[in-house]
Formats: structure tokens, C-alpha cells, sequence
């Protein structure tokens, strides 16, 4: 049984490339991580945390990752699992305002966490969910951006809907 000693947490609604990109350097760097999707996001959600969690467990099955959720404060569930390491995505300039401002926040909160940051690969460095969410709601096609798991879940949803 893998004991990451790194958590990368985010909302993985949905989860895409740009995602899985991350995940696989991260294992690449650290030998394992545990990704964890947060339970109280309060962006509209596309996906249940079950399904967000089915599909990160399919996609890095193959992978020494370990996939679990939490609710409440990311670095509680951190210290709880005994992991002092949150690993994030930085694509771009504006990414960095916000990741420096909850890592900074987060280090208020737990001192002993700290944040380290990975840049995706320059081919998903514009990969954000929540234009997903937009393209997706505007009937755009998002099969480049996404696992085929999660584009075909989202295809069959939006046959269900028309
Ligand atoms: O993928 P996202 O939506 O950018 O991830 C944001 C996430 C889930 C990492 C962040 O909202 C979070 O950590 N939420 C849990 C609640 C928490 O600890 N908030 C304080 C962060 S400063």
C-alpha cells in the first residue's frame, strides 16, 4: 500500500488532461501522490464528487496514486493523512495571484504544510475546467481536453438532456 506523501487537491470538475498531466509529474518528482477532490466546492458542479472520484481512479489506476476526498480545510485533511506537502498547477500569471493567496492562506492556517507548485506541459498551460464547464454548456467539443472516460460520460449526459 502507497503512503504519498504529497496531496494535490482541487475540484477535478472535470477532470482533464491538463489534470492528468500534472498528476503524472508529480509522480514523476515525489514517487506517489494523493489527489483529493474537495467535497464543498461552491462552483456549480458538473460531475458528483462519486463520479469525480470514479474517474480519477480509473484514469491513474496504473499509477501509484491514491484518490480520496475531504470536506472542510484542505490542510486539515493534510495533517490528518500526515502529508506536509499540497502540490498545485500554475499555468498562467493569473493562476499565480489566486495560488499565492490560498497558499499563503493555507499557511496561516498550518504552518507546518507548505505548498509546492508544478507547471502543467505547454500543451495544457490554457486548460482551465471552468471554460470546460462554458464550452460544454455552449454544445462545443471537448474531446482533446479530456479523458475519453469523461468525454464520453459528458456526450451521453448531453444526449440525455436533448
Ligand atoms: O481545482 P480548484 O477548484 O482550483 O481547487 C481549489 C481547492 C479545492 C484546492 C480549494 O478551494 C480548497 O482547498 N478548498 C477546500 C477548503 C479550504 O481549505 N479552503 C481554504 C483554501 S485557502
Amino acid at each position: 500500500m502507497i503512503e504519498p506523501r504529497v496531496l494535490y487537491p482541487g475540484s477535478f470538475d472535470p477532470l482533464t488532461l491538463g489534470h492528468l498531466d500534472l498528476i503524472q509529474r508529480a509522480v514523476a518528482l515525489f514517487g506517489s501522490v494523493e489527489v483529493a477532490v474537495a467535497e464543498n466546492s461552491s462552483k456549480l458542479a458538473l460531475f458528483s464528487v462519486e463520479e469525480r472520484l470514479e474517474f480519477l481512479r480509473a484514469e491513474t489506476g496504473a499509477m501509484p496514486v491514491k484518490v480520496e476526498h475531504f470536506r472542510g480545510l484542505v490542510v486539515e485533511h493534510a495533517r490528518a493523512r500526515g502529508i506536509a506537502i499540497l502540490l498545485r498547477g500554475i499555468r498562467t500569471v493569473t493562476d499565480f495571484e489566486y495560488e499565492y493567496q490560498m497558499a499563503m492562506t493555507n499557511r496561516q492556517l498550518a504552518p507546518d504544510v507548505d505548498t509546492a507548485f508544478i507547471m502543467p506541459s505547454e500543451d495544457y498551460a490554457y486548460l482551465s475546467s471552468r471554460l470546460i464547464k462554458e464550452v460544454y454548456a455552449a454544445g462545443g467539443e471537448l474531446r482533446r481536453f479530456l479523458p475519453e472516460r469523461v468525454h464520453a460520460a459528458l456526450t451521453a449526459r448531453l444526449r440525455r438532456t436533448n
